[in-house]
């Protein structure tokens, strides 16, 4: 027998016997599974894994159909032992003051979940709307609602915020009520600039303004200086803003910005890594399949692939 077919023999003989092996393993593996899972079980019948969940629905909670009343609203959900020293230290630095677009609609549906997860760590938190809620509670403007007032009441809510905050916070988010921002990161975003730099950031589109605008969805932040010459400079000439009102205001306050010599920033990271982005997770996180010709393309201002639109 030749060298060469001892070896083809033994990869032969090889192959069944591993097969084998791994279908032992397999077993012993769910065997030992299953009966570590009862002796854990056996041990601590009563901890749950989750608490904090168990504890959410307390017997009067159900006796109220599982629904949170007002106090009870803030977040079980704590993380206790994280470090949050930076965190704090950020949030006295980096003075965030966040107001959310919202509408009575959406008052119940939406905007108070924007209050009980990532609203409630903004500096100062406001709702606008067309109508009063006591629970939010809301800042009553005095525009009607639906697209085309969009524009007239981003200024209202704008002229509010001065007249009212100016010396609150360093820098000014606006979102929708459909909005997420993870506050804490954006500190970090924000903490090389001043606020007295007269900047907005967001997520940058291309057409219709010459240094850009930013895309409504994604939310936008005047730094303080931006904000002061809005409302001071800006929206009371016609030279500056547009009066009145129009339906994409996003387009709008990029026009006005870039009037005012307010800089359109770069909110990406140092390697060029988006930080806000206009649309759902899913759509930036799940790899290009993407439709060459879906419009996003030609409007973004720093090119990238991360959306799909499959
Ligand atoms: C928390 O993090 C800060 C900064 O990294 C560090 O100086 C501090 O010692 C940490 N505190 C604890 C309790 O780990
Ligand atoms: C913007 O900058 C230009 C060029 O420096 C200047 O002429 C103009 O007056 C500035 N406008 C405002 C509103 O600051």
């Amino acid at each position: 027998m030749t060298s060469a077919s001892l070896l083809s023999r033994s990869l032969l003989t090889e192959a069944p016997r591993s097969k084998n092996r791994s279908v032992f393993t397999l077993i012993a593996g769910l065997v030992v599974g299953y009966c570590l899972a009862q002796i854990f079980s056996s041990i601590a019948p009563h901890e749950s894994l989750y608490p904090y969940l168990s504890r959410r629905f307390s017997d009067s909670q159900v006796a109220t159909g599982g629904q949170l009343a007002p106090e009870q609203s803030g977040l079980k959900h704590d993380h206790r032992n994280d470090n949050v020293s930076v965190a704090e230290q950020l949030k006295k630095e980096v003075r965030i003051l966040c107001w959310v677009m919202t509408n009575p609609t959406n008052h119940k549906k939406k905007a108070r979940h924007v209050k009980r997860t990532w609203g409630k760590r903004c500096n100062i938190l406001l709702f606008m709307s067309s109508g009063a809620d006591e629970e939010l509670p809301t800042v009553k403007l005095d525009v009607g609602e639906g697209r085309e007032n969009l524009w007239a009441k981003v200024k209202e809510a704008f002229k509010y915020v001065y007249h009212h905050h100016y010396n609150d916070a360093d820098f000014f988010y606006k979102a929708d009520d459909d909005t997420y921002a993870v506050i804490e990161n954006m500190r970090y975003m924000l903490y090389p600039y001043n606020p007295e730099t007269p900047v907005h950031f967001g997520f940058k589109f291309k057409p219709f303004v010459k240094q850009g605008y930013m895309s409504g969805g994604a939310g936008y932040i005047l730094s303080r200086e931006a904000l002061r010459r809005f409302v001071v400079e800006g929206i009371p000439n016609p030279k500056m803003c547009l009066p009145g009102t129009v339906v994409n205001e996003d387009i709008e306050i990029g026009r006005c910005m870039e009037n005012l010599n307010v800089t359109a920033g770069d909110s990406r990271d140092e390697i060029g890594r988006g930080r806000m982005f206009p649309f759902i997770p899913e759509h930036h996180l799940i790899p290009a399949k993407a439709d060459k010709n879906f419009w996003y393309w030609n409007y973004l201002y720093y090119k990238t692939d991360d959306v799909s639109f499959a």
